[in-house]
């Protein structure tokens, strides 16, 4: 079945289950969990979700920044299906997400881990490394 990435509504069925993916992925590892004010706080951002079928292998969102900058938060391919390009594509999705907002750039705090992921799609780092979640960020950045 071809990959489709459609956005979630917050609060949907599909949004609970890009909550588990992301607990799973991002949280859980780390003896970490989201709290429901985070979640509230999201409610108004654009989720995405990469969809093999009915089931979910990844997400991301997109939340709003300032004037001409979008936030890429929360990317996730479940651990199973990563290095097979839905990262790529969910990056491409947000992106077009951050243009139709009328958006010229995004911003992101990469895990150190997927720097090179992020630079392969023209993201630049900037700044310092600092912890988030217990793991080391750096600020990234892609003119659209
Ligand atoms: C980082 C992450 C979102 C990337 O998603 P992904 O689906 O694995 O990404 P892709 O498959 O598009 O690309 C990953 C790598 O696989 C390789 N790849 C892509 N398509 C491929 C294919 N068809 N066959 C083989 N390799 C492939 C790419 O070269 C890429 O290498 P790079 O990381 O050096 O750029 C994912 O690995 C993930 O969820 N990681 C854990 C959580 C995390 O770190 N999230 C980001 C927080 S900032």
């Amino acid at each position: 079945m071809p990959l489709r990435v459609r956005p979630i509504a917050h609060g949907s069925a599909d949004y609970a289950a890009a909550i588990n993916l992301r607990r799973a992925i991002l949280r859980t590892p780390l003896g970490l969990d989201f709290t429901s004010a985070q979640l509230a706080a999201e409610a108004d951002d654009t989720h995405l979700g990469a969809f093999d079928g009915d089931d979910l292998v990844g997400t991301v969102l997109i939340a709003p920044y300032d004037d001409v900058t979008a936030k890429l938060r929360q990317m996730a391919v479940d651990d199973e299906q990563q290095g097979k390009g839905i990262g790529a594509q969910l990056l491409s999705a947000a992106e077009d997400a951050a243009r139709a907002a009328g958006k010229t750039r995004i911003t992101l705090a990469a895990r150190l881990t997927a720097q090179a992921f992020y630079e392969r799609h023209g993201y630049a780092a900037e700044g310092n490394v600092f912890d988030e979640v217990t793991l080391p960020h750096i600020s990234m950045h892609k003119s659209l």
